[in-house]
């Protein structure tokens, strides 16, 4: 197989190495063969005068088994225009590649129940998948830009019925495999997006008897998610609410850094974890790589299609956590966090030794 790594900025290059780590650990348990190739994309291409998304790093892209991105975004780079900042690089490769579904788990895990925000008897147990659709919505709707007097500015939120059915039906299958419970999440009260959305989604689901279907409009769900997150197994939503749920499912799990994403179509998949580039981490060696480890973990699932690789790699990382390493971000007050390298050590050892 072979893995195309874009580190990118911030913590993504240290966080990247932790997960490759981890791969090549499981590679030698499991007999799995995977070469890996480098290339810039985001702030460090730009740097580097090629722009957001080099030619280069999309050719190798599209000729890969799979893509492993680290994260984007650069403050110093904030006053570009749009489509010159290093987001910029992520949206396009991700159009690129035509994967238009962002499957984004969100778990507490056994033993950090207490390390956020949250009451930890409400939150014990979560365990949802949000279904997030990636490449169509407010992201990519054309006409768009600022007026030339710089005194209005439009967006446009577009969707198809297919675009609609094709994210639906992967949310639908994802539920088979879990709960057999499909939360979709929409604004039909207010825009007619949504309305499409909820026909579409309720037409499907008539193929899908044996799924529970419920709707839940964004605001409630965005609720529901902090109050009682147990309640939910699948979730699937557009391109905007599903960024800004997924990051509240972080916070629910105890920290954005913890959670994994696979962005799946009919090419190469994109393996990411939800997390930013935090620049304020980044060439510590404090980042959670948990993120990222678990990222490779739905590579070997969804791209290698190799369970057994996939879940020992799922059962590392808990065990780390129930062993009690903690990275900065997840570490009790008056406990030594470790750091991302050596967290990332821990977890290959334990996937080595499966
Ligand atoms: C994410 C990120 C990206 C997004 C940014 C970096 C463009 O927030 O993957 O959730 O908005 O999709
Ligand atoms: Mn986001």
């Amino acid at each position: 197989m072979k893995i195309l790594l874009l580190p990118g900025d911030g913590i993504g290059p240290e966080v990247v190495d932790a997960a490759r780590a981890v791969l090549d650990a499981a590679a030698a348990r499991f007999g799995l063969d995977l070469t890996y190739e480098t290339r810039a994309i985001g702030g460090a291409a730009i740097k580097a005068g090629l722009g957001p998304l080099p030619d280069d790093t999309l050719d190798a892209a599209l000729k890969s088994d799979a893509v492993f991105l680290g994260a984007v975004g650069t403050p110093d780079l904030d006053h570009l225009p749009r489509a010159e900042r290093a987001e910029a690089g992520l949206l396009r490769l991700r159009q690129a590649l035509g994967v238009f579904a962002n499957l984004r788990p969100a778990r507490v895990w056994p033993g950090l129940e207490g390390a956020g925000p949250f009451r930890p008897e409400r939150i014990a147990g979560a365990d949802m998948l949000i279904v997030r659709e990636l490449t169509g919505g407010l992201y990519f709707g054309e006409p768009r830009g600022i007026a030339a007097d710089g005194q209005s500015a439009v967006n446009t939120l577009r969707y198809s019925a297919g675009e609609i059915e094709r994210v639906a039906r992967v949310a639908f299958e994802a539920a088979r495999g879990r709960r057999r419970h499909l939360t979709s999440v929409d604004k039909a009260n207010v825009l007619e997006t949504s309305q499409l959305w909820r026909q579409v989604v309720t037409r499907l689901g008539a193929e899908y008897p044996d799924v529970r279907l419920e709707h839940q409009y964004v605001d409630a769900a965005a609720m529901l998610i902090a109050l009682d997150p147990t309640r939910f197994d699948v979730i699937v939503t557009e391109n905007l609410f599903g960024d800004i749920l997924s990051d509240e499912a972080g916070a629910v799990a105890g920290s954005l850094g913890l959670l994994p994403s696979a962005s799946l179509g009919a090419g190469p998949a994109l393996y990411e974890p939800v997390h930013g580039s935090a620049p304020a981490l980044a060439g510590r060696d404090v980042a959670n790589p948990i993120g990222a480890i678990a990222s490779a973990a739905m590579l070997l699932r969804h791209t290698a299609r190799h369970e057994a690789a996939a879940a020992a790699i799922e059962a590392a990382i808990g065990a780390t956590i129930a062993e009690g390493l903690r990275t900065a971000d997840l570490a009790e007050p008056g406990r030594d966090p470790v750091s991302c390298s050596r967290l990332a050590r821990r977890i290959a050892e334990r996937v080595a030794a499966a």
